[in-house]
């Protein structure tokens, strides 16, 4: 397959969490958060997307308990001790950018210290000059699902209108600190995720409450606010600065050519996908969220200056992971339901999905650059991009994985077909150039990785690092500028 539709400039990398790769979790300072609290459960269905419902029992109950084979995210691949070795693999590889996420935990370790933790930051100071050295684009996740406990305990959350003040001083921290070294930076990883997995992205659990709904668009409110405040530092501070708003982008298409279909598959795009990207790049509240918020009888505390500042400061660039599309019909009891990113989908007949039963459609990221592009004008990142699968690890080192080369190439095909299209493609920065431990069920045998790491589910393992056959692939696709898939 040859296709040599790629800017020279393009930014060719990979992406990884701090939450699910960097472990140390209780290490210099650093204090607990969400996922480090969220147990690995061998009986869970993989087949059906559950979110595992994050309440106080089970924060108290992993407080004290220093268990890391219960908790797999706290010792993730062990990034904070091997992350040289693993930043010169990236760059063995030839990558341009890396896409790594800052800890707020780490940082701002009781939540509102008055200064952040230097410890923190010297890490951070020396991932970021690693990937520098190595002529690599460092770009920042700034909260990537890994809300710290700190800040539901002092102060309720996201509901808290608080919270913006703290995220925007962290950002002010981060923004100063790597000024000149870091252009490209994210608010909020899948921001839209917020609404089935609030625990780690928003703090809020008050599942019971009566306005539980509410309390959710009002954190998320808090989250728009505080992106718009930290684009408007982030300019001033480096004008050079790029901030990027970002969604799992859910692709949807109708179940049938039925106009009832068709109306549904809107309303599901504009409710999963639109109304995040509408409100942090067109700047207001759309038209259909104030009527879903009417329907559902929300009322949101918007203070006054609120819609300015997110008028004002939107953002510079579309994000967006994509990962399986999904469909909509307005007669859903003939459908069956699958797995996918967060939310359970119905089958599509017409694609094949991996072992989780997350469904492949590589057509459906030209379609939603295509879509993306248009609504919004401006610049698209891919930030994730990839399928879990499990790997064999070979007697003599290797490993085999021609469907990740299979998944993968598609996909770069399809986002090929889209800049010839004419969509502006940034970069592209598949998910988990790395194998570590998965946000979804905490398994770390659902592998994402160009590059192996010799550790099973409960922990056992030497860590070492081996390189896949899909290394060499990319190393290649890289080298050829994605001539050569
Ligand atoms: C994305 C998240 O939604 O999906 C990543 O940003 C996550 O953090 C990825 O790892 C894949 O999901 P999972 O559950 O397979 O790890």
């Amino acid at each position: 397959m040859t296709n040599s539709n790629f800017p020279k400039d393009f930014l060719w990398g990979g992406a990884l969490s701090a939450c699910q790769a960097e472990g140390a979790y209780n290490v210099d300072g650093k204090s607990l958060t969400i996922p480090e609290v969220m147990k690995f459960n061998e009986k869970n269905d993989r087949k059906v997307t559950k979110q595992i419902r994050v309440n106080w029992e089970m924060i108290e109950e992993a407080r004290n308990d220093p268990d890391t084979v219960k908790y797999p995210k706290r010792r993730g691949i062990d990034f904070y001790h091997s992350f040289r070795e693993d930043i010169a693999l990236f760059a063995e590889m030839g990558f341009k950018v890396f896409r790594y996420s800052i800890s707020w935990a780490r940082v701002f370790p009781g939540g509102d210290d008055a200064a952040p933790n230097e410890k923190a930051l010297e890490f951070y100071d020396q991932v970021i000059d690693e990937c520098l050295k190595h002529g690599m684009e460092p770009l920042i996740t700034i909260s990537h699902f890994d809300t710290p406990i700190v800040l539901m305990d002092k102060f309720g959350g996201w509901y808290n209108r608080k919270l913006i003040d703290l995220y925007v001083n962290y950002c002010d921290v981060l923004f100063n600190r790597y000024k000149g070294k870091v252009k490209y930076w994210v608010t909020f990883n899948e921001i839209n995720m917020s609404v089935k997995a609030s625990a780690k992205t928003l703090g809020i659990i008050d599942y019971d409450a009566p306005n539980y709904e509410e309390m959710l668009f009002q954190g998320l409110h808090h989250q728009f606010i505080a992106a718009s405040r930290a684009t408007k530092i982030a300019h001033e501070i480096d004008p050079n600065n790029q901030i990027g708003s970002m969604v799992a982008y859910f692709t949807t298409y109708p179940y049938t050519c039925k106009p009832e279909d068709a109306l549904q598959m809107q309303q599901d795009d504009q409710m999963k996908n639109q109304f995040y990207l509408d409100v942090l790049n067109k700047g207001e509240y759309p038209y259909y969220s104030k009527t879903y918020f009417k329907n559902k009888e929300i009322q949101l505390n918007i203070e006054d200056g609120d819609l300015d500042s997110i008028r004002a400061h939107t953002a510079d660039f579309v994000g967006m992971s994509y990962y399986n599309s999904m469909i909509s019909s307005s007669d859903t009891e003939q459908l069956e339901l699958t797995a996918g990113n967060v939310h359970s989908v119905y089958k599509n007949p017409h694609l094949p999905a991996n072992e989780w039963g997350w469904q492949i459609d590589p057509i459906g990221l030209r379609y939603t650059l295509n879509l993306v592009y248009d609504r919004y004008q401006k610049p698209v990142f891919i930030l994730e991009n990839s399928s879990g699968f499990y790997d064999k690890l070979n007697e003599d080192g290797t490993i085999n994985d021609p469907y990740r080369i299979d998944f993968l190439s598609k996909h770069i095909e399809q986002m090929g077909l889209a800049i010839a299209d004419g969509v502006e493609v940034l970069g592209y920065t598949m998910w988990g150039p790395i194998d570590m431990i998965s946000s979804g069920t905490s398994e770390m045998s659902k592998r994402y990785g160009f590059i192996y790491v010799d550790q099973d589910d409960y922990g056992n393992g030497t860590l070492k690092r081996y390189r896949k056959d899909s290394f060499f692939w990319y190393q290649n696709v890289i080298r050829t500028n994605g001539a050569e898939l």
